[in-house]
């Protein structure tokens, strides 16, 4: 004991003076796929309370737990606890999203003169669309992870190679995605593809939020300021008509804190196409850095999200398809407008809108795209 007590003190000085505490990442089986192929969920802790598990299979964030103003940690993404349910019934819960992210019209696109047909797995409004990645999208393989201690931040390391043709997509499209913890309790997401032949690409994650915790009824109390003076308006497919609009004067509007409840049933054309929220907001940015594109506060938890990203838009979505059927992690329902999700993107449809910028990648060029989630309380 007299010769360990001297080592315990040097090891908590080493930790209280490296700045950063140390962010274990451990694993444990998640189950297997119908194929047989394991399924492992790894756990991210951070030095402030932020707990992360994501599994390799989607690339999913399975759950994350961050504490209330009493401190009590709490998990705010809805999920399910078994891998079973993810293969069955997710409506893109924590999900990586891909190749493309949000809609592209009846599936359908044409790059340097030849028109591509995928398939249209989705129709609001009776308007077929292809809808984040297809049939078999990035949420519905399985990635190769490393887990890298070595780096400056442990960091949780996705893989994925997405085959020429895959989802009818063209070129050999390579993915890499991390995830880490910040020293803020923020859990960072970078993402970066090339390709050997011309592709779009808009990468997302499909996480969902209730910041009183996942399953404990409707967002509609959330407050969400959006740094967005801008949005672009769809049809009833959901699908930009073209063209950016002010949300001024709109129940769009969330340039300033609105509780999202407030004015989600008003008379107005948008909101009764997506049946409540359910549109890409323009980003009002400055340069090309992470900058906050959302923040949201629960008044019960006082726990508050903000999101930061490099993307121009970000995808503002109600929670409207939820019906109640789905029961949550600790036995919850997750009801209609049960939680909210804010996918940082490039606009919805943009390989048919030419003024919305470019979601194509070339051979050469390097897609860098990064997201955080950040939590504190209030
Ligand atoms: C996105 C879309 C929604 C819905 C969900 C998944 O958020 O914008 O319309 O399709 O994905 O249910």
């Amino acid at each position: 004991m007299k010769f360990l007590l001297p080592v315990i003190f040097s090891a908590l000085m080493l930790a209280s003076t490296s700045g950063s505490a140390a962010t274990p990442i451990t694993q444990k089986s998640f189950g297997q796929l119908p194929d047989g192929r394991a399924v492992t969920l790894y756990t991210l802790t951070g030095p402030q309370g932020l707990v992360v598990e994501v599994m390799d299979y989607g690339a999913t964030i399975v759950a994350l737990r961050t504490p209330d103003r009493a401190g009590r940690a709490g998990d705010v993404a809805p999920g399910f606890t078994k891998l079973e349910s993810y293969l069955t019934s997710s409506p893109y819960f924590g999900c990586t999203i891909g190749r493309f992210g949000n809609r592209i019209a009846h599936g359908r696109f044409t790059l340097d003169g030849k028109t591509y047909q995928l398939a249209t797995n989705n129709s609001p409004g009776d308007v077929p669309c292809s809808l984040h990645g297809g049939n078999v999208g990035f949420d519905k393989v399985l990635w190769r992870a490393t887990v890298d201690t070595a780096a400056a931040r442990p960091t949780l390391r996705f893989e994925y190679t997405s085959k020429d043709g895959e989802e009818g997509y063209p070129g050999n499209l390579r993915v890499r995605l991390t995830y880490a913890l910040t020293a803020d309790n923020g859990l960072q997401l970078d993402y970066e593809a090339t390709t050997d032949a011309p592709t779009p690409v808009n990468l997302t994650n499909h996480c969902y939020f209730n910041l009183k915790g996942e399953g404990q009824g409707e967002i509609l109390d959330h407050e969400l300021t959006l740094q967005a003076s801008r949005y672009t308006p769809v049809n009833a497919g959901l699908i930009p008509v073209g063209g950016i609009q002010p949300v001024a004067g709109t129940p769009l509007d969330f340039t300033r804190p609105q509780r999202i409840g407030e004015r989600i049933g008003a008379a107005n054309e948008q909101l009764k196409l997506a049946g409540g929220y359910d549109h890409n907001f323009v980003l009002d940015r400055k340069g090309t850095g992470l900058e906050l594109a959302a923040t949201v506060y629960e008044p019960s938890s006082g726990r508050v999200m903000e999101v930061l990203t490099t993307e121009p838009g970000i995808q503002f979505y109600s929670g409207n398809f939820l019906d109640g059927t789905l029961a949550g992690k600790a036995g919850g329902k997750y009801l209609y407008r049960g939680a909210i999700a804010l996918e940082t993107q490039h606009f919805p449809d943009s390989v048919n809108q030419p003024d919305f910028p470019s979601t194509i990648l070339r051979p050469g060029e390097t897609y860098r795209s990064s997201t955080v989630y950040r939590f504190s309380t209030r």
